[in-house]
């Protein structure tokens, strides 16, 4: 467990500049950079039914923040306190760029998501986007998400869909198997020495594995990738499939 984690970790600080740099938009042309919250409102798979009500006020937590996209918009929807975590150093120096960009208030905590730095009952709200099927130990990242939170608490997970993951989308074929939880590596790129390692757990074994560690799954969406969300697939040259098949999971859970 503990040599996919470092294999994990040092292979987000060597992309993390090239992968924050698909995020980033030209500022110099007066481009904002892009800080979604998992909490708005106009987002696809937003979450019902009041997710600013929920927002406004509240104690929140972000668990494998990467660039800080996810705590910075949550500032900017309102929360009280924001607290972003991740084990990459690299991460989270530009997390603490995009913070300082916007002027918002949001600490940034290097630490692991199965061993949080921080208190019980901290917060009300936590989520994670695309982090967890990096985590080898998930019962263990599901009970410190579940710790920190307050009884009640609402924590927001999504996760790249298991059977897109699974999917060839050019040749319409499976090339991997829905139902082989990894431990899975990928390239990245043939230039950096570490892989990155992912564990494609089924959207039964997600759910199940968030009622052992104590919350009520009480939503669940699957939605198509942003990019092609409100696009005509006539109108593209990308994939049919990308239409057919969810790119993402996103589990609404209350701590209890
Ligand atoms: C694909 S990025 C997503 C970042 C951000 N949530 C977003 O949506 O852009 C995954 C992030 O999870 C972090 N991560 C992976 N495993 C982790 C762990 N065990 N503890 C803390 N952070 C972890 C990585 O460092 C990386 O920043």
């Amino acid at each position: 467990m503990a040599r996919y984690r470092d294999e994990n970790r040092r292979l987000w600080d060597e992309w993390s500049d090239t992968f924050q740099s698909y995020w980033n938009a030209n500022t110099a042309d007066g481009e904002l950079p892009p800080a979604p919250s998992p909490f708005d409102t106009d987002r696809a798979g937003g979450m019902a039914p009041d997710p600013l009500e929920a927002v406004a006020g509240a104690d929140y937590v972000e668990l494998g923040c990467g660039g800080g996209q996810g705590s910075v918009g949550t500032a900017r929807l309102g929360a009280d306190s924001v607290v972003g975590v991740d084990f990459s150093g690299e991460q989270l120096r530009h997390a603490r760029q995009l913070r300082d960009f916007y002027g918002v208030d949001a600490r940034f905590v290097q630490g692991d998501v199965t061993d949080l730095p921080l208190p019980d009952d901290a917060f009300d709200l936590a989520s994670s986007e695309a982090a967890f099927q990096m985590v080898p130990d998930l019962d263990r990242a599901l009970a410190e998400a579940h710790r920190v939170l307050r009884d009640g608490g609402v924590f927001v997970l999504s996760l790249p869909h298991p059977l897109y993951e699974a999917l060839d989308a050019e040749t319409r074929t499976l090339e991997g198997n829905y139902l082989d939880a990894g431990p899975r590596e990928v390239t990245v790129d043939d230039g950096y020495e570490s892989t990155l390692v992912l564990f494609d757990r089924t959207v039964a074994d997600l759910s199940n594995a968030l009622r052992n560690a104590g919350f009520e799954v009480n939503r669940m969406l699957e939605h198509v990738t942003d990019p092609v969300a409100d696009a005509d697939p006539a109108d593209s040259d990308r994939p049919d499939v990308l239409w057919e098949v969810p790119r993402s999971v996103r589990f609404r859970a209350v701590a209890r």
